[in-house]
């Protein structure tokens, strides 16, 4: 058991949340239940990004204040998080004076170190990306990711001293072979520090919508340089150290790949120069991606799908919340772009949620009612089904505990598969109460146990109310995994209920 730090990024509030926030938040949400139900303490940190041009232009376009929007929007991430049964357990805003207080104490500490300077900046900057570009690295002045006309900016700035880090990170990459993971985008991080790093500018004097940098009250810290610090916030650092050397020595950032740089690079040679470690592992994911599919009448109704466009709740309104958890987790690795679509959640939901998992339920505890008495019976020590089970658990442990959620679950549906095969094989429904009926239920009963603790993460109010369903009392995340995942621990101790279906058919929305 240990101390378990994990976080996603904060998120820009100029728009509202949408399914790609949902798809990391969701991610890191698994993991964190995954590590609460080793036993571990957690920490779970998620929140909005609210400096920069960007989202003072929103709050300008949208007629209000940058406060009013910020305050406004950061309320609609809190709710699609609620929606989505996301168990954080600190929600953090930039624009609050502990964030404020770390920023400063941080970056005073990097200058203090002699790794702040001030120079003149000039460059290509794009608001969109909240980054500057060269001509070589724009698209013929065009920004290479939003593809709209990047304007020249000149300033005087203060610069951070990353050319110093060169070495000191490739050192940090080598001692760390794990701190970056899929591989191929540690490679990537490792590329761009081998290519040769420059000193970056990080503040600005053209807008005052940020955290002031305490020794020049002229300017305010760049956003990327305020958002990074985030993660040492919510820890306290600079302002409770034992919350923050409790966390920091085993914290991990889960973050989409086009914010590679900041977080591989940059923010490790920023932990440096203030004196402190850099975090434990970044892992990496890539994109969700429509594939130019309809996803509803609505949508297809008002002209082509952004990703960008829907709304996690529109998604859990129409599935349920532990359906979309599912399919974001279950559908593709993590580090690879995937495909986003409503037929691929509806594919997910029929065939492993209603006709796996729904149906090996609804068959062992009909049976259960109908011949046990309605109490389920215990699972043999020597069972069939036990090597499947054995192989499932340890397959699941394994993938949670590096990072794999998708891998995770298939190796729990394969207990699914291997415990509606066995009762297709040994066909209780025609068997007459008695010992060996006694024996195949309790054995099924005994897979469905492991299974909801399998699932659990991913599927956490599905999981308790299976768990309720076979008559165990209290959750299946009550007891720690290492104890309650083996064989042979089913006992029910009320009766089984038949219930509703888990699963019931979704309307078919798409034409
Ligand atoms: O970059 N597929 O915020 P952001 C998968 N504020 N994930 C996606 C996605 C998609 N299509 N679109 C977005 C920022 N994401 C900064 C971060 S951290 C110190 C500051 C997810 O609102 C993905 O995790 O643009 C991505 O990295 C994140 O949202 C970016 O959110
Ligand atoms: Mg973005």
């Amino acid at each position: 058991m240990a101390n378990y730090y994990i976080t996603t990024p904060i998120y820009y509030v100029n728009d509202a949340p949408h399914v790609g926030h949902a798809y990391c938040t969701v991610n890191a949400d698994a993991m964190a239940r995954w590590h609460r139900l080793l036993g571990d303490d957690v920490k779970f940190l998620t929140g909005t990004d609210e400096h920069g041009q960007k989202i003072a232009d929103a709050a300008i376009k949208n007629g209000v204040s940058p406060r009013e929007w910020t305050d406004q929007t950061s309320q609609r991430f809190r709710e699609a998080w609620d929606a989505l049964n996301i168990s954080y357990d600190d929600f953090i805003r930039t624009t609050e004076p502990r964030h404020f207080e770390t920023v400063q104490k941080f970056l005073t500490a990097v200058y203090d170190n002699g790794y702040i300077y001030k120079d003149v900046y000039q460059g290509l900057y794009c608001v969109s990306c909240e980054d500057y570009y060269t001509l070589e690295s724009s698209n013929d002045g065009n920004c290479p990711i939003h593809g709209s006309l990047l304007t020249e900016m000149r300033e005087e700035n203060w610069f951070f001293k990353l050319s110093a880090f060169e070495a000191p990170l490739l050192a940090y990459y080598e001692e760390h072979p794990q701190f970056v993971t899929p591989e191929t985008k540690r490679n990537e991080a490792l590329a761009f520090i081998k290519s040769g790093l420059r000193d970056i500018s990080i503040t600005r004097t053209s807008i005052s919508w940020g955290v002031p940098v305490p020794w020049d009250d002229q300017h305010v810290f760049y956003v990327w340089y305020d958002a990074l610090i985030n993660y040492l916030t919510g820890i306290g650092f600079g302002r409770e150290d034992d919350e923050t050397s409790t966390w920091w020595p085993n914290s991990h950032h889960l973050i989409g790949k086009e914010i590679l740089r900041f977080h591989c690079v940059w923010w490790p040679a920023m932990c440096m120069a203030a004196g402190l470690e850099p975090v434990s592992h970044v892992q990496v994911h890539g994109w969700l991606l429509v594939g130019g599919q309809k996803l509803s009448k609505t949508m297809a109704a008002e002209g082509g799908v952004k990703l960008t466009d829907i709304a996690p709740v529109e998604l859990t309104d129409e599935f349920g919340v532990d359906p979309i958890r599912y399919y974001l987790l279950r559908e593709t690795s993590l580090g690879n772009d995937g495909d986003f679509s409503h037929e691929g959640i509806t594919a997910r939901y029929n065939t492993d949620l209603a006709n796996s998992l729904g149906n090996l339920v609804a068959r062992v505890s009909t049976i259960v009612a109908s011949k046990c008495a309605g109490v389920g019976p215990s699972p043999e020590l020597d069972s069939d089904l036990r090597a499947a089970a054995q192989t499932a658990i340890d397959d699941a442990e394994s993938a949670w505990n590096r990072f794999a959620p998708n891998h995770a679950l298939e190796a729990t549906w394969g207990l699914i598969g291997a415990t509606n095969a066995y009762l297709e094989q040994r066909a209780p429904w025609k068997m007459e109460p008695g010992e060996e009926l006694d024996a195949v239920l309790g054995n099924a009963l005994e897979a469905i146990r492991l299974v909801t603790i399998l699932a659990t993460p991913a599927i956490p109010e599905v999981a308790a109310r299976i768990w309720t369903r076979i008559g165990l009392a209290g959750a299946p995340s009550d007891e720690v995994f290492a104890s309650s995942a083996q064989w042979g621990r089913y006992r029910a101790t009320l009766a089984i209920e038949k219930g509703e279906p888990l699963f019931p058919r979704i309307k078919a929305s798409v034409e």
